[in-house]
């Protein structure tokens, strides 16, 4: 693959719908200078977006969190979504959409004024783990997380997420789960889920981790479905000696960890929870294509 030159995909940046190759924006933004602006992945199958209202929501937050007005209602976010999904050829896509504090005429870490808000959206193809993925299940490694303390804020200051991410790759690993405090956290780009004694355990939404949607969603089925299940601190022993660890997010679904820093999590198979789990949120999926 030529990684230099972007593919031709439609896209959008500030009113206008183009090819992603012909996208531009200036030096000066403060996305680029200072990584000042939010954004949202968005999981679309058969050209419908999973919970937008949910991934609009989170927007508002982080906007409000970082003092950035939201330069679209949600009604006009669905609109400019829905033209980029019926301009791209896959039916399933990932919908990514960021908004930043725009590009002033000079670089000042205080915000600018009369600056308007660069917003940009584009697609991907939507690849999520293949049924033979998540029956073999997937390895991570741990480390302690030395993020900032506005996890639940989606910004696009992503260094340490990255830099913690890439250790996982070294790893050969899938991920790497984080531990604060002696407490299980989340993952670089993921939720984290655990089971034990057939119970269902997800840390706290709080500042110390991303409400994700997948999060919700398995929470929301557990729920629906009688899973028995806890939202409570978790310890980083509790997490080590689990039957079960999942991570979960937009892209990856529900994945399962059956390998974490080079140890068996349970018996080391993908567990009996993330089996049902798994039927449910597709089930759920299914439920959106075929019904809206
Ligand atoms: N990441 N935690 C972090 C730190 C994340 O970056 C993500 C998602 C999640 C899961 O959130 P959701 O279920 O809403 O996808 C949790 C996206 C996919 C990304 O940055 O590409």
């Amino acid at each position: 693959m030529n990684t230099l030159s972007a593919p031709a995909s439609l896209c959008y940046l500030n009113g206008e719908f183009l090819l992603l190759a012909n996208a531009r924006i200036s030096p000066l933004d403060r996305g680029f200078l200072f990584g000042d602006g939010a954004y949202e992945v968005i999981p679309c199958y058969a050209r419908k977006p999973l919970r937008l209202a949910e991934h609009l929501l989170r927007l508002v937050n982080t906007l409000e969190g970082i003092r950035l007005p939201n330069p679209h209602h949600a009604g006009e976010w669905a609109e400019i979504i829905a033209k980029v999904l019926d301009g791209n050829p896959w039916d399933n896509q990932s919908i990514y959409l960021q908004v930043t504090r725009g590009a002033p005429p000079a670089r000042k870490h205080t915000f600018p004024e009369n600056t308007p808000p660069t917003v940009f959206l584009m697609s991907e193809q939507l690849t999520t783990p293949s049924i033979e993925q998540f029956n073999a299940g997937a390895s991570a490694i741990s480390a302690s997380d030395d993020r900032w303390l506005h996890c639940d804020f989606k910004t696009v200051s992503l260094i340490a997420n990255c830099l913690l991410k890439q250790r996982a790759q070294d790893a050969n690993c899938i991920e790497i789960i984080l531990f604060r405090d002696g407490f299980l956290t989340e993952a670089s780009s993921s939720n984290v889920f655990a089971v034990r004694n057939d119970v269902l355990l997800a840390p706290p939404r709080n500042h110390l981790i991303l409400p994700g949607i997948t999060y919700d969603l398995v929470l929301e089925l557990a729920a629906r479905h009688n899973i028995p299940h806890e939202v409570r601190a978790i310890t980083e022993y509790e997490a080590r000696t689990a039957d079960e660890l999942w991570v979960t997010s937009s892209t990856k679904e529900i994945l399962p960890i059956t390998t974490l820093d080079g140890q068996p999590v349970g018996n080391g198979r993908v567990g009996a929870m993330a089996h049902k789990m798994y039927a449910l949120y597709q089930d759920f999926k299914h439920t959106l294509i075929l019904h809206g």
